[in-house]
């Protein structure tokens, strides 16, 4: 099981790149998958400080392909642990992404975030839906961040015949530069690639 650890080497893009974009004091994030609830403390302690901020995280907290064996019961436990002492900052919303966010947009009065991290599911179908459906929740110069750009493939050992990359689809990239392109009048600022 992939542990809070994992969370470490992503504090230093959202410490350096991140933290100084942020207008304003009492944000609103929105995170999809937020499995233990690492990346959801960190935002909490680190940018998410006003009493006023919000916290949405939305995740099934149950098996997926990607987290294959794990024990969600402990998941979920651990998350709400993570987040007990801010419990009035995060609203927490079990189900799977797709629905979640549609019942957001279909909200009367739709929640808009200053920032939103799609880190859910990692298929390129999953990234792409979840990129889609969260845009309209997003703030004018709100900041979308989406993890694992480059995880687990190598598009042209696929694109040559060698499967024992995993393929494109079954990882964020292909949905990322899709998106990042079909949106790019409405995009005004890319942060480059981070290494991992
Ligand atoms: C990589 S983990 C998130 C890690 C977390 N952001 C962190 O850095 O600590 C991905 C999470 O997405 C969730 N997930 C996968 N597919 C999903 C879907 N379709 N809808 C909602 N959550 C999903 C999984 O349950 C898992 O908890």
């Amino acid at each position: 099981m992939e542990t809070m650890t994992a969370w470490n080497r992503n504090i230093p893009f959202f410490e350096h790149e991140i933290k100084p974009l942020i207008r304003g004091q009492d944000i609103k994030i929105l995170e999809v998958g937020s499995y233990q609830g690492a990346s959801t403390r960190w935002m909490l302690d680190n940018l998410a400080t006003h009493p006023q901020s919000e916290v949405w995280c939305i995740d099934v907290w149950e098996e997926t392909p990607q987290h294959e064996g794990a024990d969600f019961q402990q998941v979920e436990a651990l998350f709400d642990q993570q987040i007990a002492s801010h419990r009035s900052k995060v609203k927490k919303l079990k189900g799977d992404s797709w629905s979640q966010l549609i019942s957001l947009n279909n909200r009367p009065s739709k929640p808009e975030f200053d920032l939103i991290y799609i880190d859910g599911d990692h298929s390129a179908q999953g990234v792409i839906q979840d990129l889609v459906l969260s845009w309209p929740l997003l703030l004018e110069g709100g900041i979308v961040v989406c993890d694992d750009y480059v995880w687990k493939e190598n598009l042209e050992a696929w694109r040559l015949g060698f499967r024992d990359y995993g393929s494109p689809l079954e990882t964020p990239k292909m949905a990322i530069d899709a998106f990042t392109l079909i949106y790019s009048n409405r995009i005004h600022h890319e942060i480059p690639l981070q290494p991992a």
